[in-house]
C-alpha cells in the first residue's frame, strides 16, 4: 500500500472563506474528504495535514521519512516563494514530491513567480483550484504504481 502525505501550508485552513475569487468556496475539510475518497479505491494510504508554521511543516517532512512515506504532495502557500528551509527539508528526506497551487501563481504578482520547490519536485500543478490537488493525487498514484 502506497503512503501519500498531503501537506497544506499557511492560511489554507481558511480555504472556503479566504479570497474566494482566487481560492474558491470549498473548505479544507471538504477538500480533504474528497481527496480521501479519491485515494480509497486506489488502496493508497492518504494523510492530509495543515500547518501555519514553517517549523511545523519541516517537522512533518522529517516525520514523513521516519514513517516511510512514498510521496509528498505539498502546497507550501507563501512559503513556496520564501522558504529555503522547507526546500532543504525536502532535499534532506529525498521523498518524491509534487508541488500544488490552487491559483496560477504565474498569472499573479511577480513575487509569486519564484518557487523554491519547483525544481526539486517531480512536477508542479497549479491554476485549477481544488482540482489541482486531485490531479496531483492522480499523478502521484500513477507514478507510484509505475515505479514500484
Ligand atoms: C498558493 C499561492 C501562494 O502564492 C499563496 O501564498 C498561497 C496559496 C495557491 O495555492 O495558489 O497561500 O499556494
Amino acid at each position: 500500500m502506497h503512503k501519500i502525505w498531503i501537506i497544506h501550508g499557511p492560511n489554507l485552513n481558511l480555504l472556503g472563506t479566504r479570497e474566494p475569487e482566487t481560492y474558491g468556496h470549498v473548505t479544507l475539510n471538504e477538500l480533504n474528504k474528497a481527496l480521501l475518497s479519491q485515494a480509497l479505491p486506489q488502496h493508497a494510504e492518504l494523510l492530509c495535514q495543515q500547518f501555519n508554521d514553517e517549523g511545523a511543516i519541516i517537522n512533518c517532512i522529517h516525520q514523513a521519512k521516519l514513517q516511510a512515506v512514498n510521496m509528498l504532495i505539498i502546497n507550501a502557500g507563501a512559503y513556496t516563494h520564501t522558504s529555503i528551509a522547507i526546500r532543504d527539508a525536502l532535499l534532506g528526506v529525498a521523498i518524491p514530491l509534487i508541488e500544488v497551487h490552487l491559483s496560477n501563481v504565474y498569472a499573479r504578482e511577480p513575487f509569486r513567480h519564484q518557487s523554491y520547490l519547483s525544481d526539486i519536485a517531480l512536477g508542479t500543478i497549479g491554476g485549477f483550484g481544488t482540482q489541482s490537488y486531485h490531479l496531483a493525487l492522480e499523478a502521484a498514484l500513477h507514478y507510484l504504481s509505475s515505479h514500484s
